[in-house]
């Protein structure tokens, strides 16, 4: 198998044969060759329909032909100048038209994006702790993990989230609307809003996450639903098309704090670097002028065949989660209390019937612009099916 070679020779490389931890699964992982609308194709001459998407970036398939345009006639114009371009601003432009952000700065990953935005809180509220929930995930940084600055709560839990702000040791408190990295967990019907209003009152400035969810359930951050303003703001991940770029922002006063304006450095080579602003420029274009509509209703499909294994599911438009457990899922510690170790089963069994999962229990399960409702059909069923088996199985 290609495949299992090309690892071989990885391992010798990368830590664990990989660049980022969760692309791994023993005993190799399938090396990807191409990706073409809502498939993918591996070296080892498979097609899957794809459920991973990147992780969430793909959600208009695999090499749109406008965005490869775009990303086609900047090359030919030069990558990379150190100096701004003008596509900076129309992208800018957009974001500042489709949210309440005021004010942001481009970088590269959603973890530089949550570590500047937690960095820019300490600065400017001048208290040293950070509050983030449990199953929460922001990053690779020192923020992400609880330690003696950075504390959890749990999510949808608003009487622990008071609790602890009462001391007033908090910056800021860093929630994803929708927790996406624990599976699919939903806020309950007044969360978010209460969050709002407990960080303001005690002077803790809400960073929404928004790195998975902004522009997949329609085209704005999810905290728009919410008719709230966060402090700040972080988005990635769809904002850049497929290519390297995320963005912090949010109200003015807080960002005129970042130098050159302010005295807080950040800074970046590849900050706002011009291929990703086109790729994430056309991807916005396209986006704009989607109908919601139909991810919604392909998101529902899945969710209603995926309900037949009697399991849990839980659903945002363009993504959803199944729970190798039954009742509701909405905090972290139900995640955990479920046949976690049966999910590397589904993995394989999906894998062989050309559907490819997420590698990881925790990840979510994302759907594109591009998936046919045949598509959602042939896999959710696969998926349904092979999940209520184990489930059964003792
Ligand atoms: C909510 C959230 N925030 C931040 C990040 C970090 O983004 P990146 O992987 O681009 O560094 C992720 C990545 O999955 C995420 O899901």
């Amino acid at each position: 198998m290609d495949s299992e070679r090309l690892f071989k020779r990885a391992s010798k490389l990368f830590p664990g044969g990989v660049n980022s931890p969760v692309r791994y699964y023993a005993p190799y992982p399938r090396f990807i060759k191409r990706g073409k609308g809502a498939k993918i194709y591996d070296v080892d001459g498979n097609e899957y329909i794809d459920l991973l998407l990147a992780f969430g970036p793909m959600i208009l398939g695999h090499a749109n032909p406008s965005v490869v345009k775009s990303i086609c006639e900047r090359t030919e114009n030069g990558t990379l100048f150190g100096a701004p371009t003008e596509e900076e601003i129309k992208l800018a432009e957009i974001i500042k038209k489709s949210s309440t952000i005021e004010m942001m700065r481009f970088v590269n990953s959603g973890s530089e994006a949550t570590l500047h935005s937690l960095r820019l809180s300490i600065f400017f509220n001048r208290r040293k702790k950070i509050l983030k929930v449990k199953g929460g995930y922001h990053g690779t940084h020192i923020f992400n993990y609880p330690s003696e600055t950075v504390d959890e709560v749990d999510f949808n839990s608003i009487d622990e989230l008071e609790n602890k702000l009462r001391s007033r040791e908090y910056s800021a408190f860093i929630v994803e609307p929708v927790l996406g990295n624990a599976g699919v967990i939903n806020p309950e019907d007044g969360y978010l809003e209460s969050v709002r209003d407990i960080t303001s009152r005690y002077g803790t400035l809400l960073i929404i996450d928004e790195v998975i969810t902004g522009y997949r359930t329609g085209f704005f951050p999810f905290y728009m639903r919410k008719k709230i303003e966060p402090d700040l703001v972080t988005l990635g991940k769809i904002v850049g098309g497929g290519l390297p770029l995320a963005i912090y922002g949010g109200k003015e006063d807080i960002m005129k704090n970042i130098k050159p304006s302010g005295a807080l450095p950040q800074a970046g080579t590849y900050s706002g670097n011009p291929l990703s602003v086109v790729a994430g420029l056309e991807t916005m274009k396209i986006l704009e002028k989607k109908d919601y509509g139909k991810l919604e209703k392909i998101t529902k499909k899945g969710y209603e065949i995926l309900k037949e294994s009697g399991l849990s599911v839980n659903i945002e438009t363009g993504m959803l989660s199944l729970f190798l457990r039954e009742g509701n899922v909405r905090k972290f510690s139900d995640v955990v209390n479920s046949k976690k170790e049966k999910f590397m089963n589904l993995f394989f069994k999906m894998l062989d019937a050309g559907i490819y999962l997420p590698p990881s229990y925790d990840e979510t399960i994302f759907l594109s612009f591009s998936h046919s409702e045949k598509d959602v059909e042939y896999a959710f069923s696969s998926i349904s099916e092979e999940a209520r088996r184990l489930w059964k199985e003792p």
